[in-house]
C-alpha cells in the first residue's frame, strides 16, 4: 500500500505561496519525460518551541550539490531557502510535516541536451507519519536483500539527490514489498552492501557499529553522519567500512536511518532474525538520543535544529 499523501493549502514556487492544485508543470517538461529533477526529503518536528526543522542547512548544501552535479542553476540562496521553508511551514500551519524542496527541469526543449532548459523550484510540505508504518520505530521491520543492485558510481552519481535516480529505489520497494517485506537492502554493483531504497543501514557486532562506506553507490544520508556522531559521542566505535551480505545476517543488531525512516531497527533479513528478533540496546539507545534531539526533548548540543518561529523573527521580509 503506498503511503497517503496529505495535502495542505500551499506550495512555494519561486518564491510565492501558490494554492496546492496550481502547483502543475506540463507533460512535455524535462523533468517528466527524462527525470531531470533533484530534490531534498526533510522533516520539521514538533517541539516545545515550535515546529523545528531537522539539519536545514546540510539538507540545503545537498541539494546545491545535487544541482551543481546535474548543471542546474539553483536561483536561490540557502537563506532565501530557509526562509521559503519557514514561512510555508507557518502559512500551513504545521507542526510538524515533511519538506520535500525540489528543483527541476521544464517546458522547453525537445531533444536530450538539459542545457538551457528552464529550471523552477518548488518546496511542498505535508504531514506524513512513521515511514514503515505504525509500529515500526518500536518493533522494527522486515527486511529482505534485494534482487536489484544499487547503480555503478560512474552511472547516477550517488552524491546527487535525483528523482531519476530512485526508479532504481522503486524497484528495489516494490520487490520488497511484493514479497511481503517492508524493505529492501541493495548491494553494490561490486555485490557488497549498500543501501536501502531510501534509507542507509547500519549493524552492530560485538558492541561496535558498521555501515557501508561512501563508495559512490549509496547516498550521504544526513541521518547516518548525525547517527555516526550520536555514537561517537557515546564511545561507540564506528566503521565505515565493506560490508559482505553475509554480515547482515549474523549481525547482533540491524537498523536503517534516513530522513523517513528516522532510525528504524530491522528485526529480520530474508527470515533469518537479527539478534533478539526485536530493537537491540545499542539500536534502542541511539534511536532514543536521535529522536529526543529531534523532538527538542534534550539540548540540541549539536546545534541541528532550525526553529521555525527563529528565522520568521529573524526576517520578516516574504521571499
Ligand atoms: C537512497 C537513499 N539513501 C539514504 C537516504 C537517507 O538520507 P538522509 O538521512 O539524508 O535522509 C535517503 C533519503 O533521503 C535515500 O533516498
Amino acid at each position: 500500500m503506498a503511503a497517503e499523501l496529505i495535502e495542505v493549502p500551499y506550495i512555494w514556487k519561486e518564491g510565492e505561496l501558490i494554492p496546492w492544485h496550481d502547483a502543475q508543470i506540463h507533460v512535455l517538461s524535462v523533468a517528466v519525460q527524462f527525470g531531470s529533477s533533484v530534490f531534498e526529503g526533510i522533516r520539521a518536528y514538533a517541539t516545545p518551541r515550535g515546529p523545528a526543522v531537522f539539519r536545514l542547512p546540510e539538507h540545503l548544501r545537498r541539494l546545491q550539490d545535487s544541482c551543481r552535479i546535474y548543471r542546474m542553476e539553483l536561483k536561490y540562496s540557502a537563506d532565501e531557502l530557509t526562509r521559503g521553508v519557514a514561512r510555508l511551514i507557518a502559512a500551513n500551519q504545521l507542526e510538524a510535516c515533511y519538506i520535500r524542496p525540489m528543483v527541476l527541469r521544464g517546458y522547453g526543449t525537445a531533444g536530450l541536451n538539459p542545457v538551457g532548459t528552464s529550471v523552477e523550484t518548488y518546496i511542498a510540505v505535508y504531514p506524513w507519519g512513521t515511514y514503515l508504518g505504525e509500529g515500526a520505530l518500536e518493533q522494527g521491520g522486515d527486511a529482505c536483500v534485494s534482487t536489484w543492485f544499487r547503480p555503478h558510481p560512474n552511472t547516477f552519481p550517488a552524491m546527487a539527490k535525483s528523482a531519476g535516480h530512485y526508479n532504481c529505489s522503486q524497484l528495489i520497494k516494490a520487490d520488497a514489498v511484493l514479497k511481503g517485506f517492508a524493505e529492501g537492502i541493495a548491494l553494490s554493483p561490486g555485490g557488497l552492501v549498500s543501501e536501502g531504497s531510501g534509507q542507509n543501514v547500519f549493524l552492530v557486532r560485538g558492541g561496535e557499529l558498521y555501515t557501508p562506506a561512501l563508495d559512490g553507490s549509496l547516498l550521504h544520508g544526513i541521518t547516518r553522519a548525525s547517527v555516526i556522531a550520536l555514537a561517537r559521542d557515546i564511545g561507540i566505535r564506528v566503521h565505515e567500512t565493506q560490508i559482505p551480505r553475509e554480515t547482515l545476517y549474523v549481525a547482533d543488531e540491524v537498523f536503517f536511518t534516513g530522513t523517513a525512516a528516522e532510525l528504524t531497527p530491522v528485526r529480520s533479513i530474508d527470515n533469518i532474525t537479527i539478534g533478539c528478533g526485536r530493537a537491540g540496546e545499542i539500536t534502542r539507545v541511539l534511536q532514543k538520543r536521535l529522536l529526543d534531539i529531534m523532538h527538542g526533548r534534550t539540548p540540541d548540543v549539536f546545534g541541528w535544529l532550525t526553529y521555525v518561529a527563529d528565522v520568521l523573527v529573524r526576517d520578516t521580509v516574504p521571499v
